[in-house]
């Protein structure tokens, strides 16, 4: 049985061998494959369908068969304008800052995703909307969250070449929202959040709202009425603005580096880079070359019990939505960018510095241990962590290393600053829209209302 998630450790070789590389994205699931067939698919839909229609159906269908009017339509607001001015876009940010969108009114978004924290929470738990109310879990960064893979059970290999499955990725730490599409509903009806009583309230207030014209464009004259319709464009928004450049600026040292300015990182940084790769394993779980993006999320997304310090009633993160005993405890790896500046850490927020962090790393298993107990022993993993060896010299190097994910644009923000400005040159969304397979909104009810790119 196993307890606690194997990590890969494959060599580069071996992991070229299994990943495959289709239209310039490392692939490495069937299901993923089929799923960027089918957004080429979408994306080339004229083209594709132009081909089609001369070669097989020309004759069956009429000359401007009014389907094909309206993708075409859909297709030219697609090019003509980028996906980060749109509309969506604008009606994003308004929600995400929006304080009439709670119960009582006051909390928005932002209120516990703040932007000089890199959208996390300094507080340990955060408020909800009624001010008695604390969460049991630490609001993590928004920076690269669209980023993250949807959720799913797949394979890996063992340092001896098993083949083994274990699950990865999924929005919150515990993994439970599959995709971003199913994470953004939640914090509206949160009872620790935003408390909304239903979604006819959420969509009566998007009604009122200052930027309910704009969102009525989206949804319809005729759907107006229609709850779910509205909220579901209340939720694509809410998508379109968190994959948007502001959350994917790349520009941290470490990129610097990686870009080939060798002189970016400092002789104390670049012993830090060897002790994460080597003494500190950090490498194992939060990896600094690109997997599932084109350049490096410091995570495998990988869920493990690293055994941190209990904080009121016992969380039990996967294993309670997967119903696995020895999932219990496990929480997904996070990723490090910006980790610089979104103390307090872990899903509970236990640990209040990037020197805990490590000494806890360094120290769980050995007598100098000052850790409290957790929550679920049985399944901690004890063997990639606990008792590493390094000293105080080797630790200061690694947080300094650690130091080097900062984004730029976000230590330049200036007081009252909203959002970050990133980079020149950021792709757009539109550019990247084949990293970003979404697909839980198909399920949802309201999928035929759809308007916005998705
Ligand atoms: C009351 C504070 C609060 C509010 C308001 C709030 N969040 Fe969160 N958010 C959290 C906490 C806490 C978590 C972690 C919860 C968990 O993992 O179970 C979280 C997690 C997330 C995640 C997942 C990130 C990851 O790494 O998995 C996203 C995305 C997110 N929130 C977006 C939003 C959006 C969009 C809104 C507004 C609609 C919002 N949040 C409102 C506290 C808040
Ligand atoms: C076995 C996999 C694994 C290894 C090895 C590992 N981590 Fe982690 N890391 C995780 C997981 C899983 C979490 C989330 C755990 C939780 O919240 O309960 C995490 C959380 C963190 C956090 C908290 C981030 C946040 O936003 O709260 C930091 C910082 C961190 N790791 C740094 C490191 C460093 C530095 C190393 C190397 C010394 C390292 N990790 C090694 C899996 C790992």
């Amino acid at each position: 049985m196993l307890f606690f998630r194997i990590r890969m450790k494959i060599t580069k070789q071996f992991q070229q061998l299994v990943t495959r590389n289709v239209l310039g994205i490392q692939i490495k699931r069937c299901r993923d494959v089929l799923l960027s067939i089918l957004h080429f698919v979408r994306l080339n839909r004229c083209f594709l369908a132009a081909v089609f229609s001369i070669l097989v159906i020309d004759s069956a269908l009429p000359a401007d068969y009014p389907q094909d009017r309206e993708v075409r339509q859909e297709q030219d607001q697609a090019t003509s304008q980028s996906m980060e001015k749109s509309i969506g876009f604008q009606i994003g940010k308004a929600i995400f800052l929006d304080t009439n969108l709670s119960n009582p009114p006051g909390q928005a978004c932002i209120s516990c995703h703040l932007p000089q924290y890199a959208f996390a929470d300094p507080r340990p738990l955060s408020i909800g909307a009624i001010k008695e109310r604390q969460g049991t879990r630490n609001a993590p960064s928004l920076m690269y969250a669209a980023l993250i893979p949807s959720f799913a059970y797949d394979d890996f290999f063992t340092p001896d070449g098993d083949e083994i499955y274990a699950y990865e990725g999924g929005l919150f730490w515990d993994g439970s929202a599959r995709d971003l599409f199913e994470q953004v509903q939640k914090p509206f009806f949160h009872p620790n959040e935003m408390n909304l009583k239903d979604i006819h309230d959420f969509a009566q207030r998007l009604r009122q709202s200052r930027y309910s014209n704009e969102l009525r464009q989206l949804v319809g004259d005729i759907d107006w009425v229609n709850d779910q319709a509205v909220t579901y464009q209340a939720y694509l928004a809410l998508v379109t603005f968190l994959r948007s450049p502001i959350f994917r600026p790349f520009d941290s040292k470490f990129d610097r580096y990686l870009a080939g300015d060798l002189e970016s990182l400092n002789a104390k940084e670049k012993r830090g880079m060897q002790i994460y790769i080597n003494g500190g394993k950090c490498n194992d779980c939060h990896p600094l070359s690109a997997r599932h993006w084109d350049q490096p999320l410091l995570s495998d997304f990988g869920f493990d019990n690293l055994g941190v310090p209990s904080v009121g009633k016992p969380d039990g993160g996967l294993g309670v939505h997967t119903g696995n005993r020895e999932e219990l405890g496990q929480f997904r790896s996070p990723s490090l960018r910006n980790v610089a500046i979104t103390a307090p850490y872990m899903h509970n927020g236990s640990l209040k510095t990037l020197r805990e962090v490590i000494e806890f790393y360094n120290d769980r298993d050995t007598p100098k241990s000052r850790w409290k107990q957790t929550d679920f022993p049985e399944t901690v993993n004890r063997d990639d962590l606990g008792n590493l060896k390094l000293n105080d010299l080797e630790i200061d190097d690694l947080i300094a290393f650690l130091h080097c994910f900062t984004d730029q644009c976000i230590e330049n923000m200036r007081e009252g600053e909203r959002f970050p400005v990133p980079p020149k040159g950021t792709p757009s969304t539109e550019e990247k829209s084949l990293y970003f397979p979404g697909w839980t909104q198909r399920l949802h009810r309201s999928f035929e209302h759809r308007t916005v790119q998705d």
